[in-house]
């Protein structure tokens, strides 16, 4: 089979590593992929959103399955593209994918199908915003309503830096993603990923994760991208899974498909788990979690890629095979960030990226913002640089691998936290 993965970050690398492990033989491509896919597959040189150009590059190269990894293509329509040239694809169509590029769609699909999440109002003009702010109670969270690859959601302790933030990105400051804002109440309580897989019908959810959104040590500074994960979470029990089921995902996904939008591939909810227990949501994602995917993907048995394949050829059945959803091993994932992230990372410094033999066989390093100079050089191009996924019998073991090889990689600026799961072995330490 020829399979594709769309987009070049450490997920990505992250799906063509799972997909390599599980079909060895199969012929695998990445559109635009990093050096780190490159010595899986062949990289294409198209950029995600270039809907024309890959829809081009899947006829061409004959490609049986796409899986799309980030949101950007998805909200581009590159699934509807595909599917009306008969092509299987794994990802939602643009109209499903609003739940992620919509968080105005969102919260009123949530309001319909009756989803806890925070109490909330849309505005698409600044004085009925600034009313509300003043009017409701701080800590407040203001949100672009628009894809604004994790900068749009601010937690403003007071109403005035509410106010502030408001007017900014109604202004302009995220472009036309903050056109619309959505400004809600501050929830309180432990966050946690969770992801299910979906036909548009059936669902099966996969073994939660907890991402570190905080750029800063013990979860301060500034919201990022997520700079680390891990799996399995202590607090993800059965019991709250099934309430995550049929308060969360089953409700969306009848609303959804009612509209006549039924949502097919991973969809990712953003959750707050309450002092009470329950799960409210704060956000949804139309794909895979980053860095969430890094942990989750090498912490499940082999098989797993099979899924997404089966869906989307549409003859998943969700009852066979779920072994392959069985957490096997712990896995933690460090993101090592370039210095000045998440605002302006520097690009162009040369890393040291020593080899398996060096770093040993209980990590794998995916690649994400980095690229090989005239020379052969690796270097790094973006913000999130790499991230290192440490494999362990406990979260703990499978921490302190991640911190290791964290260590030995070097590069000038590195940014890292070295409290990935913290909340996990600070909860078995008192276990
Ligand atoms: P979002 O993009 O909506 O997931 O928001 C990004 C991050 O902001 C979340 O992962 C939370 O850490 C924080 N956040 C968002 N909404 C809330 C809320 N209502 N209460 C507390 N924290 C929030
Ligand atoms: N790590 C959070 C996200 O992928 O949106």
């Amino acid at each position: 089979m020829n399979v594709l993965v769309v987009g070049g970050g450490g997920r990505e690398h992250a799906l063509v590593w799972a997909l390599r492990r599980d079909a060895p033989s199969d012929t695998i491509f990445a559109a635009p992929g990093n050096p780190g896919t490159a010595a899986l597959a062949t990289n294409l040189p198209i950029p995600p959103t270039a809907v024309d150009q890959i829809v081009g590059a899947v006829l061409r190269h004959d490609i049986d399955v796409t899986i799309v990894g980030p949101e950007a293509p998805l909200a581009a329509g590159l699934t509807d593209r595909l599917r009306e040239q008969e092509r299987a694809v794994f990802g939602p169509s643009a109209a499903a994918a609003q739940l992620e590029s919509s968080k105005a769609y969102a919260k009123e699909v949530m309001r319909r199908a009756g989803v806890p999440t925070a109490a909330s109002a849309t505005f698409a003009d600044l004085t009925p915003a600034l009313a509300y702010i003043h009017d409701h109670a701080e800590p407040l969270v203001v949100k672009a309503s628009g894809l604004a690859a994790g900068k749009g959601a601010v937690v403003c302790a007071t109403r005035a830096d509410a106010a502030q933030i408001a007017r900014a990105m109604m202004g302009g400051s995220l472009g036309d993603a903050g056109r619309e804002i959505v400004i809600e109440q501050f929830l309180q309580g432990e966050e946690l990923s969770v992801l299910a897989l979906t036909d548009g019908e059936r669902l099966l959810i996969l073994p939660p994760a907890q991402d570190h959104k905080r750029l800063g040590e013990r979860d301060t500074g500034p919201n990022t991208g997520g700079m680390g994960a891990y799996c399995p979470v202590g607090i993800a029990t059965d019991e709250l899974l099934a309430r995550v089921r049929t308060e969360v995902f089953e409700p969306v996904l009848r609303e959804v498909a009612a509209q006549g939008t039924p949502y097919e591939g991973v969809l990712y909810a953003g959750l707050m788990i309450l002092p009470d227990g329950t799960p409210s949501v704060l956000e949804f994602n139309a794909r895979f979690g980053d860095p969430e995917a890094q942990a989750l993907l090498p912490a499940l048995l082999p098989g797993f890629s099979e899924h997404l394949v089966a869906i989307a050829q549409r003859r998943w059945d969700p009852v066979t095979s779920q072994q392959a959803l069985t957490v096997e091993r712990a896995a933690v994932t460090t993101v090592l960030a370039a210095r000045g992230y998440p605002e302006s990372p520097e690009k162009g410094v040369a890393i040291r990226l020593p080899g398996t033999a060096e770093l040993g066989d209980d990590v794998l390093v995916f690649h994400a913002g980095t690229y090989r100079d005239n020379e052969g050089r690796l270097r790094t191009s973006g913000g999130r640089v790499l991230s290192v996924t440490g494999l362990g019998q406990t979260v703990a073991v499978a921490a302190e691998a991640s911190r290791r090889c964290a260590e030995k990689i070097a590069f000038e600026g590195k940014t890292w936290r070295r409290d990935i799961a913290w909340r996990e072995i600070q909860r078995a330490g008192a276990a």
